[in-house]
């Protein structure tokens, strides 16, 4: 998933390079991550309601659940909270670029856990609640592509202000990424008390 070339060390500055690939190929390869995305979700989607597991695996699989949660969720927390130190001006763009890079592996990581774990669980996609959750699962993994691009365009802006465009777009990313995340936490939560 992810096309980025490792971040660079502390004492080099971080450039687009860094962020992804060069700018030319970064659309085709997003429009390919987005459309490899839904269709693992679709299939996800399709198949999970089928897969029968022992009340052993269903366990395990929920311990997976919460502990891909933890990094997943987790690492968007940190991520998030770097980005609003920024915008405060406690924390340079280099830094934050470099910190938010290492973290990108994580959510990704976590991520796919919980699909891979709540597939296992049972899912009732007949459900409105799971259809809002799986709505939001999704809608969080396409913001997080949108997130590598931006990071991608913010890093052209480290010896300059960004344009007021790249962080309305930052802030607006953040914010679909918090309300996905904490929608699917809540429907997950409400969907196990009864
Ligand atoms: C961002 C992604 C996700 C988050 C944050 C999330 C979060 C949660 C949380 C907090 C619970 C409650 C666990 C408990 O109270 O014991 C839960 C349960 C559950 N999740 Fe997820 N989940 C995510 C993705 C998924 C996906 C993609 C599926 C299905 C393909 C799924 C299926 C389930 C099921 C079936 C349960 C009920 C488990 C049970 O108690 O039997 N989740 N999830």
């Amino acid at each position: 998933m992810s096309t980025a070339t490792p971040a660079p060390p502390e004492d080099q500055p971080y450039t687009p390079r860094h962020a992804g690939v060069t700018l030319g190929r970064a659309r085709p390869i997003f429009l390919r991550a987005a459309a490899a995305i839904t269709v693992v979700w679709v299939a996800v989607v399709w198949t999970a309601p089928h897969i029968e597991v022992s009340a052993e695996v269903h366990r395990l699989a929920l311990f997976c659940h919460l502990a891909a949660l933890v990094v997943g969720f987790g690492a968007v927390l940190a991520m998030d909270w770097l980005g609003l130190q920024w915008m405060l001006r406690r924390l340079d763009l280099p830094t934050l670029l470099r910190t938010t890079h290492n973290a990108h592996l994580l959510v990704w990581l976590g991520l796919a856990g919980l699909v891979a774990s709540g597939a296992l669980l049972g899912p009732d996609t007949d459900a409105t609640l799971t259809r809002v959750k799986l709505a939001a699962v999704l809608a969080v993994a396409l913001n997080g592509l949108c997130v590598g691009r931006l990071q991608h365009r913010l890093a052209a802006y480290t010896e300059s202000r960004p344009p007021w465009t790249v962080l309305a777009a930052g802030g607006l990313a953040a914010l679909l990424s918090q309300a996905g995340w904490w929608t699917a936490t809540a429907v997950g939560f409400l969907s196990t008390q009864g």
